[in-house]
């Protein structure tokens, strides 16, 4: 290939890459298979080796590129940003919204309210549709120029898209850097397991992400980001908040999915209300709602302080942070034998959840917090993750009690204990009882067999009564041994059999994922599952085929190996397979459901939710929590949640049970 054919090729490549980018990170809606990209992209990089001048800094392959820094430099912001106005109280929305329209002379406006992110607030520039440069909000005029490290998330795009609204010359843009709530959490686990100190919340997480002088480790931290606001942008010819944002979806830029027009304080309220009900089931941190003057030009009317602008507004929820006293640190045996000590707390109400028990890690994380039982401490808790002790709160003055020690023996099974790094470990992993129980709990978990019934209780309960010694025990269990049993009546026992049974039937990755292999978490088991289809060939396969799978280390590879030459795994291994039916998914995007997501409320009567769930997957749909614009089809069933009014408002197919039974039909899964 000569040079001209290079670049023409390189060109085109660009663009597709760009495109399927786009459709992956921003829309949540791949269009080709994981190897036909990787395909495209290894051209690319090899066209780029070939004709190394030829290699722009918006090329997809560039997105990891800089060098480590020693200091951030200083960036001056293309407009000030500013903060925002907040309170949690009503009178305060009252009285912003009156202050709004006497400004205006007018009895009512327009507004436009969105979710406010929990996140880290940064400046985007683009010139000619280039990505240029990118900067923390530093005291609002200058910032940190973090540029090198926002072009790692994969959400951002390098190069704006310009189908049908052309971009500006000169585009500056604000948005909120942000960590979802379940990867801030696998972070945190990564770095625990690192003997590292795990982030506060995912507010920290994203902004510690952001900051870091090394590209490369902000490149591995899993951001993401929302862009809702224009800073500057001669010519964009926009004359509502509503057209900014419709804008920015048009240029390729994330965009929350919740915004809404309203026009009066009351549509406000209820959104609040509405975003605060809905607050634990978003992916993504919020603390209240931004309300926002829709019309810019009537922005300039009403200016701004030195510190906020008078035409926006956050009207905040109550925190989620409490204060309590922790009555006593628990040491708890898990399913890995970590001991962990947990502090069990006075009671308190965390954004409408009553907490009364909070993870202290392990004795380290104890001792730096310098937590002791009687102690006053600060609990927050972020998403659904479970609560956490923040810090102690100073009580001078007060007596306090001794330093928390680590007991010297497993309290559940009386062995000796190892300390590995800032971790204590029971070390009889074959006999004892609360680790049996864990793996049991693990085993039945939602992402495992997802077997109704079988919580951390009743493992217990099961493991503690002997009517499970190992995993393969479980599926003998008849409802007379269950009548037994503090907490069971015939109903109950035979539901939990009857749960027992359809779990059987279990597709590859599930139980995979529910074995409980050192470091193999859900993303792990379903590449191992789609790369070898059979538990025969996953068990016989060597370290080296294991780390061709993407995602898969040398370290993990060898946790595999080692789980599966273990004599007395082996043995429950051959004896649990015998118990169940291994399923085979498709998964690939050639599945005749591939990528389109379902979203399932209210109750259904012939099929079971994880029954339906099933289904829709095997056919290579995704199945989620939350509607929204990605979403395909809301399938209905008897007393539907707000989902269902978002599908109407959304304008998503809404399918009653027997249609989606007769999707499924034509669509080819046996029903
Ligand atoms: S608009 C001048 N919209 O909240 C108005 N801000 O204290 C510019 N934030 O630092 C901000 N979600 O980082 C706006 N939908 C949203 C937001 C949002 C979160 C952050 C922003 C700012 C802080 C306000």
């Amino acid at each position: 290939m000569n040079r001209l054919q290079a670049e023409a090729r390189i060109r085109e490549l660009h663009a597709v890459i760009r495109h399927h980018d786009y459709l992956y990170y921003v829309k949540d809606r791949p269009e080709i298979q994981d190897s036909a990209y990787d395909r495209l992209f290894a051209e690319l990089k090899q066209l780029e080796a070939g004709f190394p001048d030829l290699v722009t800094p918006d090329s997809p392959t560039q997105r990891v590129g800089g060098v480590a820094l020693d200091q951030f430099p200083k960036v001056a912001h293309a407009a000030p940003m500013l903060s925002l106005d907040s309170a949690q109280a009503e009178t305060a929305l009252r009285r912003f919204d009156e202050r709004v329209r006497k400004g205006l002379g007018v009895a009512s406006v327009d507004y436009v309210v969105e979710p406010k992110l929990d996140g880290a607030s940064v400046e985007l520039v683009y010139e000619d549709g280039v990505l240029a440069r990118a900067s923390t909000r530093g005291d609002g005029a200058m910032g940190e120029g973090i540029t090198e490290n926002v072009r790692t998330i994969a959400a951002v795009p390098l190069r704006l898209r310009e189908s049908g609204l052309k971009p500006p010359g000169l585009l500056a843009l604000r948005g909120e850097v942000i960590m979802r709530v379940d990867a801030f959490e696998r972070l945190n686990e990564g770095l625990l397991a690192a003997g590292k100190n795990p982030f506060a919340n995912p507010r920290n997480a994203a902004a510690g992400s952001l900051r870091q002088l090394d590209p490369q480790v902000t490149a591995a931290r899993p951001l993401d980001i929302y862009v809702y606001d224009l800073l500057s942008g001669e010519g964009a010819a926009l004359s509502t908040q509503w057209d900014v944002l419709s804008a920015l979806e048009a240029w390729g830029l994330r965009v929350n999915d919740l915004p809404r027009q309203v026009n009066s304080v009351e549509e406000i309220v209820e959104y609040q209300r509405e975003l605060e009900s809905r607050r634990d089931d978003l992916e993504y941190e919020i603390d209240g709602v931004v309300v926002k003057l829709n019309d810019l030009t009537a922005r300039k009317v009403l200016g701004v302080t030195s510190h906020h602008p008078r035409w926006a507004f956050a009207f905040k929820f109550a925190p989620r942070k409490e204060i309590t006293r922790v009555v006593e640190i628990v040491p708890s045996v898990g399913r890995t034998g970590v001991i962990t000590p947990g502090a069990i707390l006075r009671p308190v109400k965390l954004g409408g959840v009553t907490v009364s028990r909070a993870n202290l890690h392990n004795r380290e994380e104890v001792a730096r917090k310098d937590i002791r039982e009687g102690d006053l401490v600060r609990v927050e808790r972020a998403g659904d993750v479970i609560p956490q002790v923040v810090e102690r709160v100073e009580e001078p003055g007060r007596k306090r009690a001794k330093r928390f020690r680590m007991p010297d023996r497993c309290p559940s099974c009386g062995s000796g204990l190892i300390e590995r790094g800032p971790f204590t470990i029971c070390s009889n992993s074959y006999r004892c009882p609360a680790q049996l129980a864990g793996r049991l709990e693990h085993f039945a978990s939602r992402d495992a067999l997802d077997i109704d019934g079988l919580g951390e209780e009743t493992a217990i309960l099961l493991v503690g009564e002997g009517l499970v010694h190992q995993l393969p025990d479980l599926f003998e269990i008849v409802p007379n041994d269950l009548m037994r049993l503090e907490g069971f009546a015939a109903k109950s026992a035979a539901s939990l059999v009857n749960a027992i049974d359809t779990a059987c039937r279990v597709e590859l990755h599930r139980f995979l994922y529910g074995l409980g292999i050192p470091e193999v978490g859900v993303t792990v088991a379903k590449a191992l599952a789609k790369h070898f289809q059979s538990f025969d060939n996953l068990r016989q396969a060597t370290n080296e085929e294991l780390e061709a799978i993407e995602g898969v280390g040398p370290k993990m590879a060898q946790h595999i190996g080692l789980f599966f030459l273990d004599k007395r795994n082996s043995a429950v291994l051959a004896n649990l397979v015998g118990k169940v039916k291994l399923l085979e998914v498709a998964m690939d995007s050639g599945a005749a459901l591939a990528g389109i997501r379902f979203v399932f409320t209210g109750g259904m009567d012939k099929l079971s939710r994880r029954e339906a769930k099933q289904l829709a997957e095997s056919l290579g749909a995704k199945v989620t929590s939350s509607v929204s614009r990605e979403t395909g089809y809301v399938v209905v069933g008897t007393d539907p949640g707000s989902k269902y009014d978002k599908a109407i408002e959304l304008g998503v197919e809404i399918l009653t049970e027997q249609e989606f039974v007769q999707l499924m039909r034509q669509r080819g899964a046996e029903v």
